[in-house]
C-alpha cells in the first residue's frame, strides 16, 4: 500500500514523550511501505525508546547530538536534510514545536528541521493543558503559517492521567496523513463523486437482498481523490468502514439503490468526475413487509422489481463530466465490460474479475482491466485497492484530460 512513499527518503524525528514508543511502529510502517527511513531523536526521546530499537528498525544509524557520530557527524544532519523527501516528527513535544516555530536549532533534529526544504509533518503529543496553552497555540499557528503540516492530535485518556486533546494519533493514521501530504495535488479544484459499497434491499425489517461488497474499493477511490486534492462526495452503502478522516471527503450513508440514486443525482451537476465502484442491487422486493415474515410455509416467493440503473441515467444526463464505471464479472470480462461502457455512455470502465480471494469483493487487493472509449485497454498487475485507485485517477487525468 501507499506506493507513493516507496523509495523515498523519509526522516523520522522522535521527541521525548511517553508516546515515543509509538515511533517504533511508525518507523516499521514507513519501512513496510518501502521508504528509506533515517531517525533523528532528541536526547529526551532516548529516555522513552531505545537507540538500538530505532537503529535496528531503520537499518540506519540514528542521530541525536550534532557531534556524536564519528568524523562527519557535524555535517551529517545537513546532508540528511538535503537528501530528505519528507520529514515526519512524531511525537512532537511542546518544546520541539516551540523551538522550531522560533528558529532555534540546538540539536540534530531542530537543526535538520531548519536545514531542509522538503515537506515537514508535525504530529503533536502532550498533556491537554500544554496543548491548549496560549504559547503552544501560537507556536503551532506560526508553523502552519510557515507551511508546515500540523496533524491534529487525537483526544482521549492521556498517560498523565487526564483526558482531552493531545494524544498522538495511531501510527497508521500518521502514515495516512503523511501519504496525503506527499501526494501531488493533481486534482486540486476538482469535485469528484464516488459511490462505494453494496446496497441492501429490504425484504422485511430484519432481512434484505444484498451482496458482498465491503466498500473498500470505493473508499480507496475517495481517499485517493482527496489525497490528490479533490473535494469528494462519497455515497457509501452499508459498510463497516468508518468515515474516512480526510476533511475534503463528505460522506453520505445510504442503504438502498433508490437512496443511492437520490444522493448521486443531487450532486451530479456539481462534479467533474464520477467513479461508480458501488455494487448496486439490480432488483428489489416489490413490497417489503412491515413485520418480520414468519417461517410457516415451505416455500416463499419474493417478487422483485428492477432498480433504476443509476450509471445509465448519468450517462444520459452527462455534459462534460467524466464517467467511470466498474464492471464486476466472473467471465467474458472484455465483452461485458465493453458493452457496459457503451450502453452507459462511460469514458472508461474498470473490468473487475470477482470470485477470486485476492480480487473483487472484500479483498484488500484488486485485479482489473481498464477499458477506454477508443477501444484500447490495459491490465495493471494485481495491487492494493488504494494504489489501484491512484492509477485510476492518474489515467483519468492523463488519458481523459480532466478539465
Ligand atoms: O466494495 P469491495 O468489497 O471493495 O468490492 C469492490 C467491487 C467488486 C464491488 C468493485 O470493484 C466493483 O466491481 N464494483 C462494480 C460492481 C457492479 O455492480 O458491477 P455491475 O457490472 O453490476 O455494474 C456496472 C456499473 O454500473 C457499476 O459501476 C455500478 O456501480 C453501476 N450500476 C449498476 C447497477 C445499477 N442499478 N446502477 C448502477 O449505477
Amino acid at each position: 500500500m501507499y506506493g507513493i512513499i516507496r523509495g523515498k527518503s523519509v526522516i523520522l524525528g522522535v521527541c521525548g514523550g511517553i508516546a515515543a514508543y509509538k515511533s517504533a511502529e511508525i518507523l516499521r510502517l514507513l519501512k513496510k511501505h518501502g521508504a528509506n527511513v533515517r531517525v533523528l531523536a532528541t536526547r529526551n526521546a532516548l529516555h522513552f525508546i531505545g537507540r538500538h530499537t530505532l537503529q535496528a528498525l531503520s537499518e540506519n544509524p540514528i542521530l541525536v547530538d550534532l557531534f556524536d557520530e564519528g568524523p562527519d557527524a557535524s555535517i551529517k544532519h545537513i546532508r540528511w536534510a538535503q537528501e530528505a523527501d519528507l520529514v515526519v516528527v512524531a511525537p512532537a513535544t511542546a518544546n520541539l514545536i516551540g523551538k522550531f516555530a522560533n528558529g532555534i536549532a540546538d540539536d540534530a533534529l531542530t537543526t535538520l528541521l531548519l536545514a531542509t526544504d522538503c515537506p515537514i509533518v508535525i504530529a503533536p503529543s502532550m498533556n491537554t493543558k500544554m496543548y491548549e496553552n496560549a504559547a503552544t497555540r501560537r507556536n503551532l499557528e506560526q508553523l502552519e503559517k510557515d507551511g508546515r503540516w500540523i496533524m491534529p492530535p487525537g483526544s482521549g485518556a492521556l498517560a498523565c492521567g487526564t483526558s482531552g486533546a493531545g494524544r498522538l494519533p495511531e501510527p497508521a493514521e500518521i502514515i495516512d496523513y503523511t501519504v496525503d501530504v506527499f501526494t501531488p495535488k493533481t486534482l486540486a479544484g476538482k469535485r469528484v463523486l464516488v459511490t462505494a459499497g453494496p446496497t441492501l434491499e429490504p425484504i422485511d425489517p430484519v432481512r434484505f437482498i444484498g451482496n458482498p461488497s465491503s466498500g473498500k474499493m470505493g473508499v480507496a477511490a475517495a481517499r485517493a481523490a482527496a489525497h490528490r486534492g479533490a473535494d469528494v462526495t462519497l455515497v457509501l452503502g452499508p459498510s463497516n468502514i468508518p468515515d474516512p478522516p480526510e476533511k475534503s471527503i463528505s460522506v453520505i450513508r445510504i442503504k438502498t439503490a433508490l437512496e443511492m440514486r437520490a444522493a448521486v443525482l443531487d450532486h451530479f451537476d456539481d462534479v467533474q468526475i464520477v467513479v461508480k465502484a458501488a455494487a448496486v442491487g439490480d432488483y428489489r422486493p416489490v413490497s417489503p413487509r412491515e413485520h418480520k415474515i414468519k417461517k410457516i410455509d415451505d416455500q416463499l416467493t419474493l417478487v422483485l422489481e428492477k432498480n433504476p440503473d443509476i450509471l445509465m441515467e448519468l450517462g444520459k444526463l452527462k455534459k462534460d463530466q467524466i464517467l467511470v464505471g466498474f464492471a464486476a464479472e466472473t467471465q467474458f470480462l472484455e465483452q461485458h465490460a465493453a458493452d457496459k461502457m457503451n450502453q452507459k455512455n462511460l469514458d472508461m470502465i474498470a473490468g473487475n474479475i470477482v470470485g477470486l480471494p485476492s480480487s473483487g469483493f472484500s479483498s484488500d487487493t484488486n485485479q482489473v482491466t481498464f477499458f477506454y472509449r477508443d477501444g484500447t485497454s490495459e491490465t495493471p498487475p494485481l495491487m492494493e485497492k488504494y494504489e489501484l485507485a491512484h492509477l485510476l485517477f492518474e489515467r483519468i487525468e492523463r488519458r481523459l484530460h480532466v478539465t
